[in-house]
């Protein structure tokens, strides 16, 4: 459920023409809804109240907006982070150092450095490597950082290939079979406390299987290290719940999820950590954009609108579908291929699809925008780096500037030997 609806047939976010923002901020335009974004936080939350201790981080990296942040640190969540820049966001934001889990295959020394100063929660080991070099530079500043190791399963998350991590191959965790002994071997150094395993299968799951399945590996791997003397306190189960990008899609609900893993922790007897991404913030936001033109094709026409992959990455990147709704549609429908203006052909948002029948000049929106959006923008054909709206009621503010092309050429210079 979302907050974006038609009233006297022109679509609102909440309580707001989305032409009156799209008037006044020009297109492309990302919409955040605060009460769309509150309602799936408190959801998400309500469902997991049934499990007897758990910590929601946030995944950063599905909607790094500082307002977007900042709405859910006073819904209560901490935040899981995969570099230094998403650190400084979310404590920006005002979540507790204490709430942040540093999650990352790359952590580099300096991240490690600026993370342990920062005394942050949890960090998400990937590598004895890691391990080593974390409990190192923590000794060194007399710290203990509190770890756990990132496992990786190798289960088939059933999910694109593309945003699949927890399969041997995958570069993400330590191999399953090696798990508990680079967990004893860590435990003995000074500098760290490691207290417990992580797993993160893949993004936008579809079904519920393939993450029972590795929660139920861990859940051995956690006895079997137990067993062995050590101690584990906390278990983290990553994100990866879907949503549905199609009205006709059904996904498992967070009840079902958070039943599904009261099932299989129920002897576990630790603090559960959570890091939803996708079901927080996907059907949170909208991409509004302009028809620039339409034009002839062979097959159908080309509705060429002013947003383009630079903006909204996932259609190109991974075949994904969003929704395309006009802002105030006719009544009339029409086949139609919709592209951005940018110059190759991944630039293409749907081919040969029912739509909104939208001529130039019109607005239109692709739905479930709201996480992997803006965050995945760049400024690809010198275009503009797309710009972010909060409404809430019938208050919006902007929440991110449009960077324009001048700006970023304005940081690059031309060397003396070729002035
Ligand atoms: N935790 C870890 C360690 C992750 O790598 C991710 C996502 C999450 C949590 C959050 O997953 P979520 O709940 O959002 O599924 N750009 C792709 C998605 C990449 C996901 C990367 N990791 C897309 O647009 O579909």
């Amino acid at each position: 459920m979302d907050h974006f609806a038609y009233q006297n047939g022109v679509l609102h976010a909440e309580n707001i023409p989305v032409s009156a923002i799209a008037r006044e901020v020009g297109t492309p335009v990302y919409i955040y809804s605060a009460a769309t974004l509150s309602r799936h936080a408190r959801v998400f939350k309500q469902a997991l109240s049934v499990l007897p201790s758990v910590h929601i981080a946030f995944a950063v990296k599905s909607n790094p907006n500082l307002a977007v942040l900042k709405l859910l640190a006073s819904e209560g969540y901490g935040a899981d982070v995969v570099s230094a820049g998403e650190m400084d966001r979310a404590l920006a934001a005002g979540i507790p150092a204490q709430g942040v889990v540093f999650s990352g295959v790359g952590k580099t020394a300096d991240e490690l450095t600026r993370a342990l100063k920062a005394g942050i929660g949890q960090f998400n080991i990937e590598s004895e490597e890691e391990g080593v070099e974390l409990a190192e530079l923590a000794a060194a500043l007399g710290l203990t950082a509190r770890a756990a190791l990132r496992v990786n399963p190798d289960v088939d998350a059933g999910t694109h290939a593309k945003i699949s991590t927890g399969m041997a191959d995958n570069k993400f965790g330590v191999a399953y079979d090696r798990a508990a002994g680079i967990y004893a071997r860590l435990s003995a150094l000074d500098g760290i406390e490691m207290r417990g395993l992580a797993v993160h299968i893949g993004s936008q799951l579809s079904k519920l299987e393939p993450l029972e399945a590795a929660f139920a590996k861990m859940g051995d791997l956690m006895r079997a290290i137990r067993a062995d003397g050590h101690s584990v306190t906390h278990m983290d189960l990553g994100g990866g719940l879907g949503v549905p990008y199609k009205a006709e899609d059904v996904f498992p609900s967070p009840d079902d999820y958070a039943a599904m893993v009261a099932r299989v922790t129920a002897d576990w007897g630790v603090t559960l950590m959570f890091e939803p991404g996708r079901v927080i913030a996907g059907n949170s936001g909208i991409l509004v954009t302009e028809v620039v033109r339409v034009k002839q094709g062979v097959n159908a026409p080309f509705v060429i609108v002013d947003a383009a992959m630079n903006d909204l990455a996932r259609p190109a990147l991974y075949g994904s579908w969003h929704d395309f709704l006009a802002v105030e549609p006719k009544g009339e429908v029409f086949t139609a291929n919709i592209v951005g203006p940018i110059c190759e052909s991944s630039d293409t948002f749907a081919m040969g699809r029912q739509i909104d029948h939208v001529e130039k000049g019109d607005l239109a929106v692709f739905r479930t925008a709201g996480a992997y959006g803006a965050t995945m923008a760049n400024t690809y054909n010198s275009r503009a780096l797309v710009p972010e709206v909060m409404v809430s009621g019938d208050q919006w503010a902007i929440v991110a500037n449009r960077i324009d092309p001048a700006a970023i050429l304005a940081a690059e210079q031309v060397p003396d030997w070729l002035k």
